[in-house]
């Protein structure tokens, strides 16, 4: 049986290295590294894809949303809402940009629940921040309603879910301000860590530009304190490149969903992710095909005996699970949650062919 790597990172490159090869001698040979033309285009590129009025390229998706939470202000006391089925990036950047992240619970769908992060507001309460996690919008009318309610701030972490739409529109469009990741294992992935901050606000664009370049407008006009997490235009260039494709890419990763879907839920063991077009409020892009699973260790190493790579996303715990960062909640659907979630292979490599090797696996290990 051929080996089935959760994700091939070499054929990131090598399938378009041609592509890849041309671009690089263009841009380059223009001398064209830091804030260049390329850069711009992108930007604009992916406001007019996401609906998002201004974005602006950072060095990362974790630098983007603690420059967006900067952008806001916190003072030392703030708490935000964030969910604790996320990566720890959404809380430290809560954390390092000086206010207090309140992991929160998750609802049925394994996204930040409404009602956990109602219950968690009190008077020292300034922010909501919510995760667009595995390519899924979260219910976004129920959050920025209780952010109206309370005039509360709305960072949304859209690191996984460029594309993904709650009822049609664009997840990192909601809130005051979002990032987005193109880390390379991302639905739009780079050769690096690169990421980008969108809001509709322009004097809150002015902020988040200066704070990623120095305090320095885009004049060059030293405004403010700031800091350099800039995205490099060589980096810019190839997403634009790769933009291009990102429908088709979209249209592909939510056919395995469908083909995961059909051959996988029959299993009483396992809780899957909703199929594409379930619900006509989620437009989902399928970042990882997350699923939960009764005997889920002993499911993975039968998948491994197999040559197939699965994922046990962050650690296998969650935010309010890393007792070194001083935390003391009990969140018990997120901690139940970790026990039994497990990714599989969802990228533009796997074949239909794969899908249905690794399910033929999944199948073999529930009838053994
Ligand atoms: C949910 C989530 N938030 C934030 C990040 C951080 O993104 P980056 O690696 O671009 O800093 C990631 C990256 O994997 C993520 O998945």
């Amino acid at each position: 049986m051929a080996k089935i790597p959760f994700f091939d990172y070499p054929r990131l490159y090598l399938d378009r290295k041609q592509d890849f090869l041309r671009i690089f001698d263009e841009v380059a040979s223009r001398g064209a590294f830091i804030l260049q033309q390329d850069l711009s285009h992108f930007e604009t590129e992916l406001s007019a894809f996401t609906g998002s009025p201004f974005s602006v390229g950072v060095g990362n998706a974790t630098d983007g949303l603690e420059i967006a939470w900067q952008s806001i202000g916190l003072e030392p006391g703030d708490e935000v809402g964030c969910c604790s089925h996320t990566m720890l990036a959404t809380a430290s950047a809560i954390k390092i940009a000086g206010g207090t992240p309140v992991p929160v619970d998750i609802g049925s769908d394994g996204l930040i629940d409404p009602d956990a992060v109602l219950a968690a507001i009190n008077s020292k309460t300034v922010g909501i921040m919510p995760t667009q996690l595995n390519g899924r919008t979260c219910n976004m009318s129920k959050i920025m309603q209780i952010a109206d309610q309370y005039k509360l701030y709305v960072v949304e972490d859209a690191a996984q879910a460029l594309g993904s739409c709650f009822k049609g529109k664009h997840a990192g469009t909601f809130g005051h301000a979002s990032a987005i990741s193109f880390f390379p294992a991302k639905v739009l992935g780079c050769f690096g860590d690169a990421g980008a901050v969108l809001t509709g606000d322009p004097d809150r664009y002015d902020k988040i530009y200066q704070l990623h370049d120095h305090g320095r407008n885009v004049n060059g006009e030293v405004m403010s304190w700031g800091r350099n997490s800039r995205l490099d235009n060589l980096q810019a260039a190839f997403l634009s490149f790769l933009l291009k494709d990102y429908s088709r890419v979209i249209e592909r990763r939510r056919e395995i969903a469908s083909l995961y879907h059909d051959r996988l839920s029959m299993l009483d063991e396992l809780v899957l992710p909703p199929p594409p077009d379930s619900d006509p409020d989620h437009f989902d892009v399928y970042q990882n095909y997350e699923l939960q699973a009764d005997r889920r260790d002993s499911l993975r190493e039968h998948l491994t005996s197999d040559g197939i790579g699965t994922l046990i996303q962050w650690g296998g715990k969650g935010v309010h699970q890393w007792d070194r960062l001083g935390f003391t909640l009990h969140l018990p659907k997120t901690e139940d949650f970790f026990r039994r979630c497990i990714m599989l292979p969802m990228n533009m490599f796997i074949s239909d062919a794969d899908i249905h090797q690794i399910c033929d696996c999944i199948h073999s290990f529930y009838r053994s």
